[in-house]
């Protein structure tokens, strides 16, 4: 990356200067920024230091090149389904598949006039080829409608990449959990530990097998597999909490678990390693926004104080995290996101009746 320019920015406007959309959050007292745009530039890759003077005035130095930023557009080139309700695709972001880490995210926006912005963990990227992977469920009206595009269709906004990278470090042994979709966001993240020469040893988690994804590749990075689901179809009839409580009695026990999927299975797991003091990781899946720190959607409890998800995460000590306030504000807007989902389907199945 290289300087670009920098510009001055007045509060009013922010948001449409030099024909670009931009995000500041203010996190600090001396502030990094994510520069985000979501709309006129196809990529958002702008990490900037701001002051914030008294006139609302931000100094904004970007470290993007921009050129290149609007040469890309962000083009669906392959996508499959791998399970019931399970789809991935390769997406044109060569920025972010150039910088990306493990443990970060997207998010993203299919078109410019309607819609959601909604997160994505980056599951993978070819710098070559100038993709980025993601791996989804379809659970509501935006997920839906992403897996209802086909290769060549353009996504509007992809804006990345977001979040701290996961700190990868020589822990000894350590036991990967992930549940349900929860594997995507973990993969990357088990593969960069296993470089780094940890013992890898993987439960894999599904409420029934045609929900379980990425065996191959998870048999492909750990040295142990452990798959389990809960109605006994495939592998293991259990929870993940169980096959992890007992990793957690051997001796000696793990050094280190990082637990990623539903906020109720991270909830338990952290419960099983709080008690024998194993060091615990989780991967948040709040609710999003702007990913800035600015609209506080992705808001949780840590440790007592209030902490931003998508600036200060996604990966947290799991023992600091307050759970079920974190598993009430997902839910609020269950009635909302239903109505668009059930009027979404409504309206596809509308299309050519007219003809
Ligand atoms: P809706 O019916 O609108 O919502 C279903 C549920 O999803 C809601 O009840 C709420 O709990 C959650 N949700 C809704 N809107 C948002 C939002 N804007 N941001 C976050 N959660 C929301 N899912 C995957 O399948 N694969 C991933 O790799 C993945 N990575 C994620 C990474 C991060 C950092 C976060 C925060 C979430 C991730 N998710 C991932 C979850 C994904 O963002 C939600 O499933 C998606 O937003 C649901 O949108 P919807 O409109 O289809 O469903
Ligand atoms: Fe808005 Fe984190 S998504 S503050
Ligand atoms: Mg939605």
């Amino acid at each position: 990356m290289r300087l670009h320019s920098s510009l001055r920015i007045s509060d009013t406007d922010c948001f449409s200067s030099s024909n670009l959309r931009y995000q500041a959050a203010k996190t600090h007292k001396k502030t990094l920024i994510h520069a985000i745009k979501y709309t006129n530039l196809p990529d958002a890759l702008g990490y900037a230091l701001t002051t914030w003077s008294p006139l609302d005035i931000i100094d904004v130095l970007f470290v993007t090149n921009l050129k290149e930023l609007t040469q890309v557009p962000h083009k669906i080139v392959s996508k499959s389904q791998l399970a019931e309700n399970i789809f991935t695709a390769d997406i044109e972001a060569p920025l972010i598949a150039r910088e990306r880490k493990p443990g970060q995210f997207i998010i993203l926006i299919i078109s410019n006039e309607y819609g959601e912005r909604i997160p994505l963990t980056i599951a993978g990227a070819d710098p070559q080829k100038g993709t980025i992977r993601l791996i989804w469920q379809r659970v509501g009206k935006t997920t839906t409608e992403l897996a209802d595009m086909k290769p060549g269709d353009q996504l509007a906004g992809v804006a990345g990449p977001l979040g701290k990278p996961t700190h990868i470090e020589n822990f000894g042994t350590v036991v990967c959990v992930a549940g349900g979709i929860g594997s995507a966001p973990m993969l990357p993240i088990a593969t960069a530990l296993k470089t780094a020469g940890n013992k890898i040893i993987t439960i894999l988690g599904a409420r029934t097998k045609k929900l379980l994804v990425l065996e191959d590749d998870f048999a492909n990075t750990s040295d142990e597999l452990i798959i389990t689901t809960d109605d006994g179809s495939y592998g293991r009839k259990a929870l993940v909490t169980e096959p992890l409580n007992e990793l957690c009695q051997r001796n000696p026990k793990p050094d280190q678990v990082f637990a990623i999927g539903p906020a109720i299975m991270m909830k338990f797991c952290c419960d099983v390693t709080k008690k024998i003091d194993i060091p615990t990781v989780v991967s948040l899946n709040t609710i999003m926004v702007d990913g800035t720190g600015m609209c506080g959607g992705c808001r949780i409890e840590y440790d007592g104080q209030p902490k931003f998800v998508c600036v200060d995460g996604p990966e947290f000590d799991g023992h600091k995290v307050n759970f079920d306030l974190m598993m009430k504000r997902l839910d609020a807007y269950k009635n909302q996101e239903q109505k668009a989902h059930e009027l979404y389907e409504k309206e596809k199945c509308k299309i050519g009746l007219d003809k």
